[in-house]
């Protein structure tokens, strides 16, 4: 069906509409008149064997897609809409081996053991090394005077988290970051990352990672590699598995904080008074407000394995259906006044970390301990924080990413 206020050729994962903007008018308009809309591609776009893929828009509908595996596979085309243009259907497959895009019950074999490294107590943990972190980083971010937010603030903390996590000794931790920063999965030339370069990074990622597990295997220490591989039964991770563990962190766990926390700025500087109110009250409801207001990841795909209806479209099997967690966030079905920036936002039951289901956000808690501990650090140390330009996009399909946003502190002019 076509969408009347759509330009001819259209794509909501163009990597060039969301240089400039997220499409939220456009997402928008769908929510009101094709809420679930096949969205129509050149063949082999992105080196999917199809001719497009459907649009969900609405809160309920992305809801309903992510609690139902069976329905909607990770699997049979990986949950990336987009990675790039250039990418092969052979590269696709690869990209399987990561638990974000298996399906049960692999997966769930898999997610009952490394959730061990992330209940509560394993996060409350990290808690006092990475407020430490997050005042170092502030506080040569303002002895500079100004700089870009993005690379000065918001990229640290993150890796800094995943290295703590799995227990990366200091050492280790540049290397890690090098081969963390050229895996980026975004299209955007100006970085200059090549798909050679991205490949290899990720390959020494692994490499890495499996290493630091075989080591802990015969030597085991008291960290989260230990506790995830002790044993080489059917409840612990092979070397492998861990391997592979660690990169989906790096994919998973770096970028979307990141621009959490760069998106986090920009709306406190352009909302001055809720700037204010951060500063005097510190609202606990603040980071969902964030992660709403920034929602990292645009989109995540499933694949149907079956024919099925889904707001009023008839889906067939193997069509690819992109859950649109930036329109589910701004649906008014589920809140008041979504365009308003509000800290205080209760109860926000926002899908920027998924909307549920087997794959939900597995870093949520961390994350969420992330951008409190940043935003307090911003706020002790330089609440005077100002905007000094406009903020440079990423060219990325599903990733609403930032990669410049030049801020003064104090007289930083
Ligand atoms: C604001 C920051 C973050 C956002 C917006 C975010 C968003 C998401 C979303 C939308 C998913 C769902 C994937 C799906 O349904 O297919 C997901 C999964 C995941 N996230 Fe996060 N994430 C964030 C931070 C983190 C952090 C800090 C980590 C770990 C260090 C992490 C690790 C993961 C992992 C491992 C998965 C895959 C879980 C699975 O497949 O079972 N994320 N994240």
């Amino acid at each position: 069906m076509p969408c009347p206020a759509l330009p001819e050729g259209f794509d909501f994962t163009d990597p060039d509409v969301y240089q400039q903007r997220v499409p939220l008018p456009e997402l928008a308009e769908l929510r009101r008149t094709a809420p679930v809309w096949w969205n129509p591609q050149p063949h082999n776009t992105a080196g999917f064997q199809d001719d497009g893929y459907w649009v969900v828009t609405r809160h309920a509908d992305v809801k309903a897609v992510s609690t139902n595996p069976e329905v909607f596979s990770s699997y049979t085309n990986t949950a990336i809409i987009r990675f790039n243009d250039r990418i092969s259907r052979d590269q696709i497959d690869v990209q399987r081996f990561i638990m974000l895009n298996m399906d049960p019950p692999e997966h769930t074999r898999l997610r009952q053991i490394v959730q061990r490294g992330f209940t509560p107590r394993a996060i409350r943990a990290l808690e006092q090394a990475l407020r430490a972190r997050a005042q170092r980083i502030v506080d040569g971010a303002a002895a500079a005077g100004r700089g870009n937010f993005v690379t000065d603030v918001a990229c640290e903390l993150p890796l800094q988290a995943i290295a703590e996590l799995i227990g990366v000794p200091q050492e280790d931790r540049l290397k890690l970051f090098d081969w963390s920063n050229k895996m980026a999965a975004y299209d955007d030339p100006e970085l200059a990352i090549t798909e050679e370069i991205g490949a290899e990074s990720a390959m020494e990622l692994i490499s890495y990672a499996m290493n630091m597990a075989a080591a802990r295997k015969e030597c085991p220490a008291a960290d989260i590699v230990s506790k995830l591989v002790a044993a080489s039964d059917e409840g612990n991770l092979t070397s492998d598995e861990f391997g592979f563990f660690v990169l989906v962190l790096t994919v998973a766990g770096n970028e979307t904080t990141r621009n959490a926390i760069t998106h986090g700025m920009h709306a406190f500087l352009t909302h001055p008074e809720q700037w204010e109110l951060f500063k005097a009250e510190r609202p606990a409801t603040t980071s969902d407000e964030i992660v709403r207001w920034a929602t990292p990841i645009v989109s995540f795909q499933r694949t149907a394995t079956r024919d099925t209806e889904l707001g009023g479209a008839h889906i067939k099997a193997g069509d690819r259906v992109g859950m649109f967690y930036s329109s589910a966030n701004n649906d008014p079905e589920v809140f008041t006044t979504p365009e308003v920036f509000d800290i205080t936002r209760d109860p926000n039951p926002h899908l920027g970390y998924g909307g549920g289901g087997p794959h939900y956000c597995l870093g949520a808690n961390l994350a969420k301990m992330e951008i409190d501990l940043m935003f307090n650090a911003i706020a002790d140390t330089v609440p005077d924080i100002h905007l000094l330009g406009d903020p440079r996009r990423l060219r990325s399909a599903w990733i609403n990413g930032v990669k410049e946003l030049q801020v003064g502190y104090g007289t930083g002019a």
